[in-house]
């Protein structure tokens, strides 16, 4: 926001009702043989966060939340979450959020390493990763947010037949999304690598509304002629 640095955002965050920031020793276990524990709010987003029974949707490195804030506007009858480490991101779309009075779009601020300490078997309905860092560097590969380790972590609170959605400018992280999908029999409902041109006129228009939501990211790749691949699947 304009006039305001990144320590007055923070600083303005913390009071921010449809934001959590975790403090470590919120997760971090007691003992040595424990090394992380479940976070207070795990399997109570809907109760207690939320305060409704509505299906919950995450959005993982969401940035400044333009997928849960345009999910929000759009299904009040769902609950959305964007998950990201990095606090002055998340203030744009919760600020957002906070602003347009949508009580259905919250955020929490950790690691997506730590995803499972926050979920309940079963309590989380759906997953969207738009624009996942692709994670290049040959010992950065277990980062990607689409390898086992990762999906492993989403299988632990992801309803069974519950879908993830994948949106990338990355033709190698598109590729090897659909090689772990392959490899470890994971269900492939819808695949594309070019999302405008080859794959959004099979929709209907709810669908194509909903697919072509452009985040930050999705904007700066497509300004600079990157074809949007897009990958729905099930574990
Ligand atoms: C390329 S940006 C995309 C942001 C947004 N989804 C968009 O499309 O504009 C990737 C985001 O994922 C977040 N991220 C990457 N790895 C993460 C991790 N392990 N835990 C939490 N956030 C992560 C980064 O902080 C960053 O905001």
């Amino acid at each position: 926001m304009p006039g305001k640095n990144k320590l007055q955002r923070f600083a303005e965050m913390k009071d921010f009702k449809n934001t959590v920031e975790p403090k470590l020793k919120e997760i971090k276990g007691v003992t040595g043989e424990e090394k992380f524990k479940p976070h207070p709010m795990k399997g109570k987003w809907k109760n207690d966060f939320f305060q409704n029974p509505n299906p919950l949707v995450l959005e993982l490195g969401c940035g400044k939340g333009e997928y849960s804030v345009g999910l929000g506007r759009k299904f009040p009858q769902k609950n959305f979450l964007g998950v990201d480490i990095k606090g002055a991101r998340i203030y744009v779309g919760a600020k957002t959020a906070l602003d347009e009075g949508l009580s259905n779009v919250g955020f929490l601020r950790t690691r997506i390493d730590f995803i499972d300490l926050f979920f309940e078997t079963g309590e989380v309905d759906e997953i969207w990763i738009t624009f996942p860092d692709p994670q290049l560097r040959k010992n950065r590969i277990r980062k990607r947010l689409t390898g086992k380790l990762f999906t492993d972590r989403y299988k632990k609170f992801l309803k069974p037949g519950g879908i993830i959605h994948l949106k990338t400018d990355n033709t190698t992280l598109y590729e090897y999304t659909l090689e772990e999908i392959e490899e470890h029999g994971f269900e492939l409902v819808y695949e594309t690598d070019n999302l405008y041109e080859k794959g959004i006129t099979h929709f209907d228009e709810d669908v194509r509304e909903i697919l072509g939501i452009k985040t930050h990211y999705e904007t700066l790749f497509s300004e600079q002629g990157f074809n949007i691949k897009y990958i729905k699947f099930k574990l």
